[in-house]
């Protein structure tokens, strides 16, 4: 556990810079707006080790996939996040020297991340190799108002000398992305333009022909008066900036206050997109940065006021969850159908694609409780305008008749993987995505979803589980053979429990929304089961066959469900045996050593029990929990949050506070040695449930709200805050009791500890233990 950060209820504060951490710090002061997103780079020049980051939504590129022995099914394709033009770069002289922070003394540095009004402060002392001296505050965030935009206010003040001072802010596109294959640059330049207070350049990525604007426009102030200037342009390759010389004077501070935008062709016409960013900074920039940084603040306060968790008594804990959520927020915002949540979000390019299972299996649920209805249902709508990819993607490889294997990883629906035991055998991520529907329409009570949208999807994965399965004749039943489950630390393993249980639960679910859609509109049920020539008497009748007579394996003398076909014949050790030495085993063991050992990398049965907890008793829970986890090493930073709803659930609260604790500062904390390359957006959604599902034990059964709140002794209190079906719910469990506030003009019906209460508009109730 690292404490390199000061522990704020709402701030993530760096004192003094330690430049062999400077790229976990970039990672963690990361800032984003769902449309584009930044890491915590700096403005002016810096040599050290840095991990430059300017992402925009949407925007990638499909680097040819690298393997050693090509197989047929392969993807072609390994899409990648690109780093994009750099839009906050400031190169500062002082004299003849470049202000660079690798390069000078650092005497004083602070960095901090405003998580309640959502921007970036820097400060610094620093000494240049001649003895100037200079102090440097430099505020920025990427707007949530104008979401194609960002803003910096850079102040330079000379504290020891008076002359010459050059700022030159820059648009730098000849940008590479860390992550290429054949350490391809990804860009070409389309167009450029710089005048005297901005410019702009206009990139093109190869292959998929994406382009983009990114443009600035300044302004200089004077000890905090706006003054006129004259600057001489700079064009290279790429590349445009606007050199501004400045007699500046000791004590006086310089302000550069720049103003930039990234426009793309995904939502406007190329040839538009050089004027159209000159338009949107004349309007950004007339509101001036204070203006805009008020409205940041007041878009943050409405973020909060759905979004906070108030964790008494434990300012670590409270800045842990501050930090997910405000992470989560920055990286989607629902606004656009077409985006999704990567792994990383905007704080970095590892898993290159977009989109994975995370997004159904984990994010779902954030933003149903978190947002309005329409933010989760884009999240269900990306993957219903996919469905025909995902049926060219099964067909790749082998199926037929409109059955749907979706993407392990994706941009635009094509799967683009290259491992083929995840390509091919990760599977179970399609029983995710027919999950998040169920979740969505018990969550929210939309039914219609289902007859526009829902029930397509699930016709098209359950076409595929139906084809995917074979009958075994010495079993006389159904089995999944070659598959990889959640546990990656396995590969083609046959039966294995969580991917065959969400399989036939897929079916289940499917054959019950055909009936639901029949008798809700019968005339749209028609039309879709012509449209895609579903058989009504013969596929639901090879569901149910399916459904009746799969084979699961389990273990009747232990009383547990097995992860595969041959667990038990494995060396039968626990984590807790293995020197710390060890671990992480993906860094310290062969491959071939992890993949026969017992252990296991997430949760696996755990996730089946975790997603239909109410189709087990709770014995059975129990025993799988405790013969399962004590073998897992949760490296995967989805695994903690699924153990720790769990052990809530079985009352364990000791054990579920250890895993929140485990998950909540991932990267606050570095936990993995790893968020260098980014931050776990995925599974900071997994946080959030484990306090609301976990803690709060948050269900919602047959429409109804249910609670069975579990505090940690460390806490004096948890409030969260849910929106469901219209009414916004503030619940607080304290060590007397649970108070819930119905903060909305709609009566609420809730059930708390399994007894029913109703809970008038504006009004609350408290049960006190
Ligand atoms: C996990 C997957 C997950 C991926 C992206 C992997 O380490 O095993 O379950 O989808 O990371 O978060």
């Amino acid at each position: 556990m690292k404490d390199y950060f000061n522990v704020d209820e709402w701030k993530i504060i760096e004192e003094g810079f330690d430049p062999h951490y400077n790229q976990v710090a970039e990672s963690v002061f990361s800032l984003g707006n769902g449309r584009m997103g930044q890491r915590a780079n700096f403005e002016e020049a810096y040599s050290g080790e840095t991990l430059q980051g300017n992402y925009v939504a949407g925007v990638y590129y499909p680097d040819k996939t690298r393997v050693g022995w090509w197989k047929n099914g392969y993807p072609e394709y390994f899409a990648k996040v690109l780093n994009a033009a750099n839009w906050i770069g400031i190169d500062v002289q002082i004299g003849d020297e470049q202000l660079d922070l690798a390069k000078c003394e650092v005497l004083s540095f602070r960095r901090e991340l405003n998580m309640q009004e959502g921007y970036l402060k820097r400060s610094f002392r620093a000494k240049t190799a001649s003895g100037k001296e200079v102090e440097v505050e430099a505020n920025r965030f990427c707007s949530m108002v104008d979401d194609e935009c960002g803003a910096i206010k850079y102040t330079l003040t000379p504290l020891n000398f008076e002359g010459q001072i050059t700022l030159t802010p820059f648009i730098d596109g000849d940008i590479a992305n860390k992550d290429s294959n054949y350490d391809e640059k990804f860009w070409d330049e389309v167009s450029k333009a710089i005048t005297n207070d901005g410019g702009y350049v206009q990139m093109r990525t190869k292959k998929t022909g994406f382009e983009v604007a990114t443009a600035m426009k300044f302004s200089l102030l004077q000890s905090g008066e706006q003054v006129e200037f004259t600057s001489s342009p700079i064009q290279k390759e790429k590349y445009i900036a606007a050199e501004i010389k400045l007699k500046a004077k000791q004590g006086q501070p310089v302000t550069l206050i720049k103003y930039a935008a990234n426009l793309s062709s995904q939502n406007y016409a190329a040839a538009d997109l050089a004027d159209r960013s000159a338009d949107l900074l004349t309007i950004v920039s007339a509101k001036g940065f204070d203006t805009m940084l008020a409205e940041q603040a007041a878009a943050w306060a409405e973020k909060w006021k759905h979004n906070d968790i108030i964790i008494e008594g434990d300012a670590k804990a409270q800045q842990g969850i501050r930090f997910n959520i405000f992470q989560l927020n920055q990286t989607y915002t629902g606004e656009d159908d077409r985006l999704n949540i990567g792994p990383k979000g905007f704080t970095g390019e590892k898993y290159g694609g977009s989109t994975y299972w995370d997004t159904e299996a984990y994010c779902v649920p954030f933003y149903l409780a978190t947002a309005e209805q329409k933010v989760a249902r884009k999240l269900l709508l990306y993957r219903y305008k996919q469905l025909g990819k995902a049926i060219e993607n099964a067909q790749l490889l082998g199926f037929n008749n409109g059955a749907a294997l979706y993407p392990m990883v994706t941009m635009d629906g094509t799967e683009c993987h290259n491992e083929w035991e995840i390509t091919f055998e990760e599977i179970h991520r399609n029983g995710a995505i027919a999950h998040a529907i169920y979740n969505y329409v018990n969550y929210t009570g939309d039914e219609a979803y289902l007859i526009d949208y829902g029930l397509e999807v699930l016709i098209a994965i359950s076409r595929f589980w139906s084809q995917r399965i074979t009958f075994s004749a010495g079993k006389q039943q159904y089995v999944m053979l070659g598959v990889t489950g959640p546990n990656e630390y396995e590969n083609n393993v046959n039966n294995n429990w969580y991917t065959s249980t969400i399989a036939v639960w897929c079916m289940r679910y499917t054959l019950q929304v055909l009936n639901k859609v029949k008798a809700a509109d019968e005339a749209k049920y028609n039309t879709l089961l012509g449209r895609i020539s579903f058989n009504t008497e013969t596929e639901t009748g090879r569901f149910k066959d399916i459904i009746a007579r799969m084979y699961f394996p389990q273990d009747e003398k232990l009383g547990i469900y097995l992860q595969q076909d041959g667990y038990l014949d494995k060396e039968q050790i626990l984590v807790k045996d293995l020197p710390a030495s060890e671990l992480p085993l993906v860094k310290k063991w062969s491959w071939d050593r992890i993949l026969r050992s017992v252990f296991i990398k997430q949760a696996d049965v755990l996730q089946g029990l975790f997603f239909f907890e109410d189709q087990y008793d709770i014995d059975t829970i129990r025993r799988n929990y405790d013969f399962y986890e004590p073998r897992t090493v949760h490296e995967s930073s989805l695994s903690p949050c699924v153990h720790a709803i769990l052990a809530a659930r079985l009352g364990d609260v000791e054990r579920a506070y250890q895993f929140y604790l485990r998950t909540s500062r991932l990267d606050i904390d570095d936990y993995n040695n790893d968020t260098d390359d980014g931050c776990h957006i995925t599974s900071m959604a997994g946080t959030w449930m484990a306090v609301v599902q976990g803690f709060g034990g948050l269900r919602v059964k047959d429409g109804l709200l249910s609670f069975n709140p579990l505090l940690p002794g460390e806490w004096q209190a948890l409030s969260f805050q849910i929106g469901f079906r219209g009414v916004l719910l503030k619940i607080r469990i304290a060590k007397d009791g649970v108070s819930i506030s119905n903060l909305s003009d709609k009566i609420a019906d809730v059930s708390l500890y399994g007894i029913s209460h109703t809970i008038n508009a504006n009004d609350e109730i408290f049960i006190a233990n």
